[in-house]
C-alpha cells in the first residue's frame, strides 16, 4: 500500500543516522516507544524544548519525561535511593517513569522540568528507541505526540493526524501497550501520578509501601494530569449499558451484541488487548463521523485502573 504521508520514514540505518543528526542538530521527531508515539528532542537544549512545547501547544507548567538509555546517563541527572533501583530493577526498561529529585548539576533545561526541582525519568523498552538513545550523548524529551489534551498516538498515522506533515515520524508499527506509562512519585511520600501497565499492586509488591493513586487536584505534581485530557474531541458517556444507533458504542467482552455501531475493545475480556485498542477506537469512530461516545463499563483492575483513569478524564466536560 502507498504511504500517503510522507513524513513517515522506514528504521533502516540511513535513516536513524538522519535522525541521530536531526536530535543533534536541536531538531524534534516522533518516535515509537512500547506505550504510545513520543515527541523527541534533546532534553539539555533550550531551542529543542521549545520547539517541544511550541507545536504541542503545551502549557510551561507541564514537565516533561526525561528519557535515558541506562543508570549511567541518569545517574547525572537525578538523585537514586532505595526504593527506586528496587523498582528499576524489577520494571526497568519498561512503562515506568520515575519521579526523582534533580541534581544541582544537572544538565536538564530547567524548561524541560517546568522549574520543578523534581525530572520524571523513563527508560523505554522498545528497542528502536533505545538503539537511539544509546548513539546520544544527551537524553530525549519526550512527551506523547499529540496536540496538548488530545489522544496519544499509537500508530505512525496518528502522529501525522496530529502535527500533518511539520513533523517525522520513525515507523515503530502499533505501540504494543497503548497507554502511557505509570507516573510514580519518590519524592516525599510515594504515590502514583498516572496509572498505566504496572499496577499499584505490582509495586507494593517490589518496595513493600502502601502506594495511593493521587486524586488530589496539586499543582505541583503532574499538572497535565489535573484538567481534561485524552480527549478524542466528542462528548464521552460512561458506563453505558445501552447505546442509541446514531452514536458509537464502545464495549468490553462478549456479552454485547454486535451492531453496526459497537466497536469492542475486547471480546475475550482482556484488559490488555482493551488497553491497546482504546485510543486506536478513539481515532476511529470520530473519523467515521459519530458525535458521541457511549462506553460500557471497565473492569477496575489490572490496567483497567489505567483505563478507567484515561476515560474519567476523556470524559471531563
Ligand atoms: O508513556 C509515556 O510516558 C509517554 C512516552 C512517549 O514515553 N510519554 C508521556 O509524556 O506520556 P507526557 O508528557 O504526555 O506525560 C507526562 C506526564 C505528565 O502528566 C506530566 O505532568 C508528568 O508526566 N510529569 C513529568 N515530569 C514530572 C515531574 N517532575 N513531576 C510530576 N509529574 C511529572
Ligand atoms: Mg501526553
Amino acid at each position: 500500500m502507498k504511504n500517503i504521508y510522507s513524513n513517515i520514514i522506514n528504521p533502516n540505518s540511513k535513516n536513524l543516522n538522519k535522525i541521530i543528526q536531526i536530535l543533534k542538530k536541536d531538531g524534534i521527531i516522533s518516535l515509537p516507544t512500547e506505550t504510545v508515539y513520543g515527541l523527541a528532542g534533546n532534553a539539555y537544549s533550550n531551542i529543542s524544548i521549545q520547539k517541544i512545547f511550541n507545536i504541542k501547544k503545551r502549557i510551561k507548567k507541564n514537565p516533561l519525561i526525561i528519557h535515558y538509555y541506562s543508570l549511567n546517563e541518569a545517574k547525572k541527572d537525578v538523585v537514586f535511593n532505595k526504593k527506586f533501583y528496587k523498582l528499576y530493577k524489577k520494571f526497568s526498561p519498561g512503562p515506568i517513569t520515575f519521579i526523582l529529585k534533580k541534581k544541582k548539576n544537572s544538565r536538564i533545561k530547567p524548561i524541560a522540568c517546568a522549574n520543578l526541582n523534581t525530572v520524571g525519568i523513563r527508560f523505554p523498552k522498545n528497542k528502536i528507541v533505545r538503539n537511539i538513545l544509546k548513539r546520544l550523548s544527551f537524553p530525549l524529551a519526550m512527551p506523547s505526540a499529540n496536540k496538548s489534551s488530545s489522544v496519544s498516538p499509537v500508530k505512525p498515522a496518528d502522529v501525522s493526524e496530529e502535527f500533518k506533515n511539520k513533523i517525522k515520524v520513525l515507523n515503530g508499527g502499533i505501540s504494543q501497550i497503548g497507554i502511557e506509562s505509570t507516573v510514580l512519585n519518590l519524592v516525599g511520600k510515594i504515590s502514583i501520578l498516572r496509572p498505566g501497565q504496572v499496577t499499584p499492586k505490582q509495586l507494593e509488591e517490589v518496595i513493600k509501601t502502601k502506594i495511593k493513586i493521587s486524586s488530589k487536584q496539586s499543582k505541583i505534581r503532574s499538572p497535565g494530569s489535573l484538567k481534561k485530557h485524552y480527549s478524542p474531541g466528542i462528548p464521552i458517556y460512561l458506563n453505558k449499558k445501552k447505546c442509541p444507533k446514531k452514536n458509537a458504542f464502545i464495549t468490553f467482552g462478549s456479552k454485547y451484541p454486535v451492531t453496526t455501531n459497537s466497536f469492542n475493545l475486547s471480546k475475550k475480556s482482556n484488559l490488555n488487548e482493551a488497553a491497546k485498542n482504546l485510543y486506536k477506537l478513539f481515532r476511529f469512530v470520530k473519523t467515521k463521523g459519530y458525535k458521541k461516545i457511549y462506553v460500557t463499563k471497565i473492569p477496575n483492575k489490572g490496567i483497567g485502573i489505567a483505563i478507567n483513569d484515561r476515560l474519567k478524564r476523556a470524559a471531563k466536560k
